[in-house]
């Protein structure tokens, strides 16, 4: 493993000043701390079908959405103990040697497995953490458990445990977001399965981000500033906190709020909805004394659908249609960190 990049950049970030490589230009450094206004939105009264609290939080997330796409939920059904547990058994793999670590590597152009600290497609510059992805996907009619295979053929019999938290956790994530599918339908004044219909039985991506502590903070960035390409994002992030967005010419940090998942719009929604919903610029930052940790579950509409917004949304069409292939492929080769990503897409 020696002259290998992950091995490299691992090596470097134990060096006792921050190497230039992970120095990120000045203007991109985190300095801000104002905090974001993603509400914080109890979906209690939604899941036990009562329209008040319905509307109430459709009205909430209608405003957060038109503004920048980023709120928070409580009351989200997904169980404590699975999501605590989903987040510390993330350590089993990321203390692991480099060489185990190493057995999951993630291919070039692939969207699962492994990563180290190395440049990806959001910027040239290096990004603090190491991310484990793989893919999900539901069966109505048997049942079958891709996530638990996927730890067990990549890295052993030992990590059967871990495939079948991140197997349930998944479902749990795919449960909730066909959810708020539905809010997110309520609140746009659209048909309440128009959008839930794009994500039936779709494949969906799983992250664990592991950001190291960083002896330098202020130098450098865990994930550098993108938009998400896919429909929605769930993120569980824990104590530590470090996620920003870029809202109204700044950088807001949404501190951890305790059970609170983080739901954010992607490029794709922003289409379904005609641009009526934003999806905007992210970030992460790192901490100087405790590593951090996030999950990060991506929903992905399924590619026998075409992306188009419905006629219930009035305007100009924002956005050719295409399908989520179409535009991952895309933005595999012409990332822009500007959100003009999908606005050069033709
Ligand atoms: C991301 O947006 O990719 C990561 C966000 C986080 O770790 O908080
Ligand atoms: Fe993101």
């Amino acid at each position: 493993i020696k002259n290998d990049k992950i091995f490299d950049s691992l090596e470097l970030m134990k060096q006792a000043k921050i190497p230039k490589e992970f120095i990120w230009p000045e203007n991109e450094q985190p300095n801000t701390l104002e905090k974001l206004n993603a509400p914080v939105i109890d979906l209690t009264g939604f899941f036990q079908g009562d329209k008040a609290s319905t509307k109430l939080a459709a009205d909430l997330i209608n405003n957060a959405c038109q503004s920048h796409g980023f709120f928070q939920v409580i009351n989200h059904g997904v169980n404590a103990s699975l999501a605590e547990e989903a987040l510390s058994c993330m350590n089993a793999f990321f203390k692991l040697p480099l060489n185990h670590k190493l057995k999951a590597r993630r291919t070039p152009g692939s969207m699962w497995g492994y990563a180290g600290a190395h440049a990806d497609r959001f910027s040239s510059r290096l990004p603090w953490k190491e991310t484990l992805s793989f893919g999900y996907q539901e069966h109505d009619d048997h049942t079958e458990h891709i996530v638990v295979d996927y730890f067990i053929s990549t890295l052993g019999d030992e990590f059967k445990h871990m495939g079948f938290v991140y197997q349930k956790y998944c479902e749990a994530m795919k449960k909730l977001s066909l959810g708020i599918m539905e809010l997110l339908a309520i609140s746009l004044g659209v048909e309440k399965s128009y959008y839930k219909d794009f994500f039936r039985d779709s494949n969906s991506i799983m992250r664990c981000n592991y950001y190291p502590p960083c002896k330098e903070p202020d130098l450098t960035l865990g994930t550098g500033p993108h938009c998400d390409p896919t429909s929605l994002t769930i993120l569980q992030q824990d104590h530590v906190g470090g996620l920003q967005v870029f809202a109204d010419g700044k950088w807001r940090c949404i501190p951890p709020v305790p059970n609170a998942l983080v739901i954010n719009i992607g490029d794709t929604f922003m289409a379904l909805s005609n641009g009526k919903y934003k999806s905007c610029l992210h970030r992460a930052v790192v901490n100087r004394e405790c590593e951090r940790r996030s999950l990060a579950f991506f929903l992905c509409p399924r590619d026998d659908r075409v992306v188009r917004p419905p006629a219930d949304i009035e305007g100009p069409r924002k956005y050719p249609d295409f399908t989520w292939s179409e535009l991952w492929e895309f933005t595999q080769r012409h990332y822009r960190a500007d959100m003009k990503t999908l606005h050069s897409f033709s």
